[in-house]
C-alpha cells in the first residue's frame, strides 16, 4: 500500500514545501509545514507568533518547547487521515516527541523522504524565491513572467519574499541545518529508513519520482 504517513526532510531551500504541496494535492493528502504555520501566526500576530518571530528572522531554529505545543495542537489533524510533515521535526527531542505522541494513536511515520540538493544551488534558489501570502504556494523569480512578479497565478495573492532569504541568513540555516537536523536522519535511519530522492532537476519529474517511491 502507499505511503500514508510521510515526512519530508531535507536542507532549507531543496523543494520540500514546493514537492510536499503537489504530492499532497495529486495523493489528498493533508500538507503540514511548521515554517507555513509559524508564518501564519507572525503574521497574525498571536502569541506563538511574537515568540518564534525573531528565532525564525534570524535563521535559527525556534525552541523545542514551543514547536512541541505546536504540534500537540495538531495531533488531531494527524489522526483524522494521511499527511506529509514538512519542516517538523527537525531536532532529536522533536523526533522522539512526535514518535511517542504518534504512537500513543496507534499511529507511526512510514516513509521520511530526504531531498538533497547542494548548498550553491540552494543559496541562489532561495534567494530568489517568492511565496504567496495567501495559499503558500512557492515560485521562483525564475519562473515567473517578467512584469508579472507580484500576483500568485495559482489564486492571485500577493507574492511576497520571506524575510530569511537574504543570503547570509540562508548561509545560517544551512549551517542550523547541518549542525541540528543531521542527527535526526540518523533517528531515522535507525527506525524508519530514509529514502533518498534527488531534488535537482525538473519539479514536475522529481515529483513523479516522490509519488513513484511512495506507492513502493
Ligand atoms: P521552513 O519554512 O520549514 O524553512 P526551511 O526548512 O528553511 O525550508 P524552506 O521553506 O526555506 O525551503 P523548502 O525546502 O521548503 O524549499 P521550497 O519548496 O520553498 O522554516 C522556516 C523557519 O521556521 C526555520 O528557520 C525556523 O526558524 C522555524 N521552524 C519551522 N519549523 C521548525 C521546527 N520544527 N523547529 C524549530 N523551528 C522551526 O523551494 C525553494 C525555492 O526553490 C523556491 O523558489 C522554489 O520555487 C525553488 N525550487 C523548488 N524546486 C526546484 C527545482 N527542482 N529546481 C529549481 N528551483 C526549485
Ligand atoms: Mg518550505
Amino acid at each position: 500500500m502507499a505511503a500514508r504517513h510521510v515526512k519530508i526532510i531535507g536542507p532549507p531551500g531543496s523543494g520540500k514545501g514546493t514537492q510536499a504541496m503537489l504530492v499532497a494535492e495529486q495523493l489528498e493528502l493533508r500538507h503540514l509545514s511548521t515554517g507555513d504555520l509559524l508564518r501564519e501566526a507572525v503574521s497574525d500576530g498571536t502569541e506563538l507568533g511574537q515568540k518564534a518571530e525573531e528565532y525564525m528572522k534570524a535563521g535559527l531554529l525556534v525552541p523545542d518547547e514551543i514547536m512541541l505545543g505546536l504540534i500537540r495542537e495538531q495531533l488531531d489533524v494527524l489522526e483524522g487521515g494521511g499527511w506529509i510533515l514538512d519542516g517538523f521535526p527537525r531536532t532529536l527531542p522533536q523526533a522522539e516527541t512526535l514518535a511517542e505522541l504518534l504512537e500513543s494513536k496507534g499511529l507511526a511515520i512510514d516513509m521520511v523522504l530526504l531531498i538533497d540538493v547542494e548548498s550553491e544551488e540552494i543559496v541562489g534558489r532561495l534567494t530568489s524565491r517568492r511565496v504567496c501570502g495567501d495559499c503558500k504556494a512557492v515560485f521562483n523569480l525564475s519562473m515567473l513572467a517578467e512584469g508579472d512578479e507580484s500576483a500568485c497565478e495559482k489564486c492571485g495573492g500577493k507574492l511576497i519574499t520571506r524575510p530569511d532569504d537574504r543570503e547570509e541568513t540562508v548561509r545560517r540555516r544551512l549551517k542550523v541545518y547541518e549542525e541540528q537536523t543531521a542527527p535526526v536522519l540518523d533517528f531515522y535511519r535507525k527506525s524508519t529508513g530514509v529514502t533518498e530522492v534527488a531534488g535537482s532537476g525538473d519539479i514536475d519529474e522529481i515529483t513523479a519520482e516522490i509519488i513513484r517511491v511512495m506507492r513502493g
